[in-house]
């Protein structure tokens, strides 16, 4: 890779190092994907879940802060194992805070969720970035039009430097789309864009899937769904949606002029069979409800209030709704999280069902409606999972039963 002088003191460890072992990051993946040179991103989004990175995370961020390392450019947080403001913490909790802590002291905003859109964090069109959490990365691509890979570990090291290199998604020729998904339902709600992006995740595996055929602009919270579905389903770091998304004016431009390699049929049918594929539970008591894959909005958060409004969770049930800090603290300067808390609720903030060092036990019959955390709490904790709309999951809170009225009641 041809690196500027600046660059190459960076990675002869001439400024410390931090800087170098992030040279040393970026220039060997950039090597690996046949980068050119390294080009200015103005943001980052970091993973920090202390569930995956122990204590070998933790010392690492600490000697960063320890050497002198400090970010270069604005740096948001994903969501982490705990809850902040949690008292008696464990051994482990206190060093996801230790990781935490440190990422502040290079300049990190402590934002801590996996849905940095509703709290206001986006990238602009063109705009260059290097974001982590694989989810992001669709949203950022296909809605808001700016250009990131989907980062890993990478991510620290271009908040170190203001650098990534220059291959994948921040290259025009690699944006265009490769298959085409005829979408010939309608599919309105988070729950059904979740199925959407599952699917459409799985049939594109790493290619960039065209969807046609949805009519109306879908909300934020659906585009969240649907981008968190998409990437943990598949392998690719963007969407176009033909009419709507930025890149895709029309079917034409969405593909570059070339011809889609694959063309696929998604209708009610199909939807359903990913509704089954998704929800392994039968109708039954439930143990746990989640709601809020990715971290609810602010919108979201109210219309539970207001379906909870005369209703009590049930004893026998958990009822999470997972949310980050600042959309907490909106929502309950409005009287959403006492009501909520008061019908029995408990709303999380910074960490989830899962990504916590207190996720739900093994064999949780878990209700969701996200097929991101139906995959999540089926691999990790081994959940029977019963998928259904947010009204399904907060009846099904209400009852303590998944039963006839809600979306896989029986189904197996
Ligand atoms: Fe966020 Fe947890 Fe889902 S971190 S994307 S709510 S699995």
């Amino acid at each position: 890779m041809k690196l500027t002088p600046d660059q190459q003191a960076m990675l002869d460890g001439e400024q410390g190092w931090p800087l170098q072992i992030a040279m040393q990051m970026l220039t060997a993946v950039g090597a690996a994907l046949d980068a050119t040179d390294m080009i200015p991103v103005t943001s980052t989004h970091l993973v920090i879940d202390g569930t995956a990175l122990g204590e070998a995370g933790r010392d690492f961020l600490e000697r960063l802060v320890d050497e002198g390392g400090r970010f270069a450019i604005p740096a948001s947080i994903n969501a982490i194992a705990v809850d902040r403001t949690k008292a008696d913490m464990s051994t482990e909790e206190h060093d996801q805070i230790r990781m935490l802590q440190a990422c502040e002291k290079m300049g990190a905003l402590p934002s801590c969720s996996c849905n940095p859109f509703i709290q206001g964090i986006l990238p602009t069109f063109g705009e260059h970035v290097a974001w982590s959490e694989s989810a992001t990365a669709p949203f950022v691509n296909s809605v808001l039009g700016a250009r990131t890979n989907r980062e890993g570990a990478t991510a620290v090291a271009s908040a170190l430097t203001g650098l990534a290199p220059r291959c994948g998604m921040h290259l025009d020729k690699n944006r265009h789309g490769e298959i085409l998904l005829r979408v010939e339902t309608d599919i309105s709600g988070v729950d059904q864009f979740s199925l959407l992006g599952a699917l459409a995740g799985r049939l594109a595996g790493d290619r960039i899937p065209v969807l046609d055929g949805i009519a109306t602009t879908p909300s934020t919270d659906e585009y969240v769904a649907f981008g968190a579905a998409f990437a943990i389903h598949g392998a690719a770091a963007m969407f176009h949606v033909a009419g709507i998304t930025p890149e895709a004016p029309d079917i034409g431009t969405a593909f570059g002029g070339a011809a889609p390699a694959e063309e696929f049929i998604i209708d009610e049918a199909a939807i359903a069979a990913e509704h089954a594929a998704t929800a392994n539970g039968t109708a039954g008591p439930v143990d746990v409800v989640s709601i809020g894959c990715p971290h609810a909005s602010l919108d979201q958060l109210r219309d539970a209030e207001a379906m909870l409004k005369n209703g009590q969770a049930s004893r026998d049930v958990t009822f999470y709704i997972h949310t980050n800090r600042s959309t907490w603290d909106a929502a309950d300067a409005e009287g959403v999280i006492e009501t909520l808390t008061g019908a029995g609720v408990s709303v999380t903030a910074d960490n989830c069902a899962v990504v916590s060092y207190d996720r739900v036990p093994t064999g949780t019959r878990l209700a969701t409606n996200s097929a991101k955390m139906a995959l999540f709490a089926r691999s990790v904790s081994d959940a029977e999972i019963l998928f259904g709309t947010t009204a399904d999951c907060i009846a099904a809170g209400i009852t303590g039963t998944w039963g006839s009225g809600t979306g896989n009641s029986g189904t197996g």
